[in-house]
């Protein structure tokens, strides 16, 4: 392979990103291929103090501008300090969200204007698009009540009005719409080897059209 590629999972909050997310490592180690997990708000040392500044719930002040620019920051430094050279170096990027969060949570949800992030996701990331969006849907009362199950206690975006997490649901929606070829749904309402099985089947037509391709 010539070119890495990359794929994010991404979706309503308590969709089970991480559960998949690891059991596809583990399909694509045993197929050979070399796998770098990352994940946003994170994915660097830089990113993670932005993370934990993103979603701290003890500053719920924080404003919409301040948070966008905050995710666009992290983008910025993950994309060349991480993304990149592993892409370069034939990787399979795999990231629990990326930028089309910030469409659905910054703009969906919270209402800033699409032009607006639209700018600070190019700045960030210079034209560059992950190969897929793998979204895993659910309704967010479902995923509320998943995420209470861990007893982790909820942080600063997941501690929002039902409302919110609705429109962000809806955003990812959208997005899926309006671009197919960069954009999968999976219902993750359904059992974890039905989720599994649909991914799997995806992901791997995905690089055997990447392995063409190149
Ligand atoms: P996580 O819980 O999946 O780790 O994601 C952290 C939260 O950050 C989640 O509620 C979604 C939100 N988020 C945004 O609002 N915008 C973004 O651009 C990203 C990457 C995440």
């Amino acid at each position: 392979m010539n070119k890495g590629v990359m794929i994010v999972f991404d979706g309503s909050n308590g969709a089970g990103k991480t559960t998949v997310i690891k059991e596809i490592e583990k399909h694509l180690l045993s197929k050979g291929f070399d796998v770098v997990l990352t994940r946003e708000p994170g994915g660097t040392a830089i990113g993670e103090k932005i993370r934990n500044v993103i979603l701290d719930p003890s500053t719920p002040e924080m404003s919409f501008m301040t948070e966008l620019m905050l995710f666009g920051a992290g983008r910025a430094q993950h994309l060349q300090e991480k993304i990149l050279p592993a892409l370069k170096a034939g990787k399979i990027v795999i990231s629990d969200r990326f930028d089309a969060a910030t469409f659905s949570f910054q703009h969906y949800a919270r209402g800033i204007d699409l032009e607006i992030i639209t700018t600070i996701n190019d700045l960030a990331l210079n034209g560059f698009s992950p190969d897929l969006n793998v979204i895993l849907d659910l309704d967010p009362k479902e995923g509320l009540k998943r995420v209470q199950s861990r007893g982790e206690g909820l942080d600063r975006l997941e501690d929002q009005k039902l409302d919110f997490l609705l429109k962000a649901r809806n955003g990812y929606l959208q997005q899926a719409k309006t671009q197919p070829n960069k954009f999968s749904v999976i219902d993750a309402s359904q059992s974890k080897e039905q989720v599994l099985t649909q991914v799997i089947s995806i992901i791997d037509d995905l690089l055997t059209t990447h392995l063409i391709d190149s």
